[in-house]
């Protein structure tokens, strides 16, 4: 049977607004719904056997009851289903919460729900009336201090959104290789790099690439680690520095999610610094989300509020990134996606 046309102006028109209006109200009890079910490995237990919510708790020491109407709730979103007899399976989505999973989102969800975030957030209308992040307020952060640091003084939540991030990384990796000619690239530095996830990817598909990330000094110990698992730490360098002051010598520049954190001037900052010790014929990586247009369904511009509320940067169209490029000595020669909100930019130095 199709579904029914409603008539506009009605009560039944009035109502289903109503409802998905609501919904997107409530949509902050569904960030913690998900952070909950990743922290007490919801999906891990389930899909390990522990299929009710007794197991469970007995496990994680949490209450029956609460872990059940947890369940109950991850059940409705389509994380789990029920399967009978109290208990549950995890469903293809619930599985994208599990611990290691490839691409797995389990960290994103922690991270969303954790303070860095939930906290900025709960100051987002005055970040909009104020025109930036409201981080330091909400977070008792010192003047001149910045999200980056809050996760560098509390190193669990920094680990974290490290993971998130490589994790992330892990969706794009096979579009962006492919979008890469790496022919003549012999020193690739990934800026702000994180625990190197992209540089690591690119070592292990051309050996004889030599990698380094620059990040800050908190994501050393876990980025070396990282290079040791993907086995490229012969060929691999970790540089705890600041890419404001600068950035180490490399025909490759890989910068992943960095500019979006900060604002034009920062951009150009950062974006300086790679060309002023790019090697002759050195090209750029930038993989951001790139703004299209007003109206259209668009994580990018949902994302750009994350960046008002938490960091000190925006999302851009390709336009306001190219301003960037000639404000610091790079040209955008080809833009490709990669079947997210990502997009991958090629410069060339000019
Ligand atoms: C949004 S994360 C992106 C990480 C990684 N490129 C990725 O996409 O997975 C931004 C990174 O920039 C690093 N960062 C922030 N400020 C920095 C600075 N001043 N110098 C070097 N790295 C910095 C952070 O530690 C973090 O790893």
């Amino acid at each position: 049977m199709g579904e029914e046309a409603v008539i506009p102006g009605s009560d039944v028109e009035l109502a289903r607004g109503a409802m998905k209006l609501l919904e997107m109200i409530s949509g902050y009890w569904v960030t913690q719904i998900l952070r909950a079910s990743a922290e007490l490995s919801l999906p891990d237990h389930v899909a390990a056997g522990a299929a009710t919510a007794e197991e469970i708790s007995e496990r994680e020491g949490s209450d029956p009851k609460a872990t059940y109407r947890l369940l109950r709730a991850a059940a409705s979103l389509g994380l789990v289903d029920d399967a009978g007899n109290g208990r549950f399976s995890v469903t293809p989505m619930g599985a994208l919460l599990r611990k290691g999973a490839p691409g797995s989102l389990r960290e994103m969800a922690i991270v969303q729900g954790a303070p860095l975030h939930w906290q900025s957030w709960g100051a987002f209308p005055d970040a909009v009336r104020k025109g930036g992040t409201q981080v330091r307020a909400a977070l008792g952060l010192a003047d001149g201090e910045n999200g980056f640091d809050y996760l560098g003084e509390h190193p669990e939540e920094g680990a974290h959104f490290a993971a998130a991030m490589s994790n992330a990384t892990g969706i794009v990796i096979g579009a962006v290789t492919e979008a890469l000619d790496l022919e003549g690239v012999s020193v690739a530095v990934d800026v702000g790099g994180s625990t190197g996830a992209l540089v690591h990817a690119l070592m292990k598909s051309r050996p004889e690439l030599t990698g380094a990330v620059l990040d800050l000094p908190q994501v050393a110990d876990d980025a070396a680690q990282a290079a040791k698992e993907a086995g490229v730490s012969d060929r691999f360098r970790m540089v705890s520095g600041d890419f404001f002051v600068e950035v180490p010598a490399a025909d490759l520049y890989l910068l992943k999610m960095i500019l979006h954190d900060w604002d034009d001037a920062q951009c150009v900052t950062i974006l300086r610094n790679c060309r002023a010790s790019a090697k002759p014929g050195a090209r750029a990586v930038i993989i951001e989300s790139v703004v299209g247009g007003v109206g259209e369904p668009s994580f990018a511009a949902l994302l750009d509020m994350n960046m008002l509320a938490v960091m000190h940067g925006q999302e851009r169209d390709l336009s306001a990134f190219d301003a960037l490029y000639v404000a610091s000595g790079w040209r955008r020669v080809s833009v490709r996606p990669t079947g997210t909100s990502q997009f991958v930019q090629e410069l060339v130095a000019v």
